[in-house]
């Protein structure tokens, strides 16, 4: 694939006697949207740990840029550019959403961010960076409750508040496990056009797990489907839905 940013080389990862990674090898395009699909327990979540560092895969290597990062830490790869989400959020409940999103602007780590606000210490750097955040959150439909403690948020809107964070932190490649669950189809589709812009105005690169289809065929420039542990199909959105095997796929794991 013509400028690949992150290639995933024959990897395997078991737990136990469970193959969750089967020999996995895929390519992400640089600036693309590629999406992760395939029935539950299919390896998805398990890939996107391999590759955002929390697993070790058993065999097969990881590379960024033609960098070997198989063994770097979560750290190491953040600062690489590399960030993730999790399946199930992780937030810190106590603070406000502003705070949340504002977390990987190290400043206001060491302060409350209305102090800050209120005062005349911020200078055009802080000022920029609450703005910032706030337009993420504006484009997230969570700006209304910027100052509400991150543990009163729906299910849903705590998926679009780590969402937010990430996109904060000025990434270069965005993991993402099911970031749309829980939101509603408007706002998802609204969501995944603005990925696309920020795909487009700053070259940011999206590997996307997502459930919903309909999605993936809009918004999408590439697709790998996933079936117990072992890619079955990619290509182009229209290719692979229309796979059979893709099909077989989903209709078995439903029965
Ligand atoms: N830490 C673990 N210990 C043991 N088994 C695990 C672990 N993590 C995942 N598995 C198993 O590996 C397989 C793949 O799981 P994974 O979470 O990657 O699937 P998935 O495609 O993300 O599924 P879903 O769509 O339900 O999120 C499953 O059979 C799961 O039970
Ligand atoms: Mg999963």
């Amino acid at each position: 694939m013509e400028g690949t940013v992150l290639r995933v080389n024959s990897v395997s990862k078991r737990f136990g006697g469970l193959v969750a990674l089967d020999n996995v090898s895929l390519e992400v395009g640089r600036s693309t949207i590629t999406l992760l699909i395939g029935p539950n327990g299919s390896g998805k979540t398990t890939l996107i740990n391999v590759v955002g560092g929390v697993l070790k895969p058993d065999t097969g290597a990881i590379y960024y840029e033609d960098k070997d990062i198989t063994y770097m830490s979560p750290a190491e790869r953040f600062r690489l550019g590399i960030v993730r989400t999790f399946q199930t959020p992780q937030l810190f409940s106590s603070l406000s959403v502003l705070e949340n999103v504002l977390i990987p602007s190290k400043y206001f780590l060491e302060e409350n961010v209305l102090d800050i606000v209120l005062s005349n210490r911020w200078v055009t750097k802080d000022r920029e960076q609450v703005q910032r955040a706030l337009e993420i959150l504006s484009l997230l439909r969570l700006d209304h409750l910027w100052d509400a403690p991150a543990s009163s948020l729906s299910g849903g809107q705590m998926k679009l508040l780590e969402l937010g964070r990430i996109l904060m932190s000025e990434p270069r490649v965005v993991l993402l496990d099911e970031p749309l669950a829980g939101v509603n189809p408007a706002l998802a589709r609204e969501i995944m056009k603005r990925l696309r812009e920020i795909r487009d105005e700053l070259g940011v690169t999206f590997l996307i797990v997502e459930h919903r289809l309909d999605l993936a065929s809009s918004y999408a420039d590439y697709v790998y489907a996933m079936h117990r542990g072992s890619v079955i199909s990619r290509g182009t959105p229209d290719v692979v839905l229309k796979d059979p095997l893709v099909l077989e796929a989903y209709i078995g794991s439903s029965r």
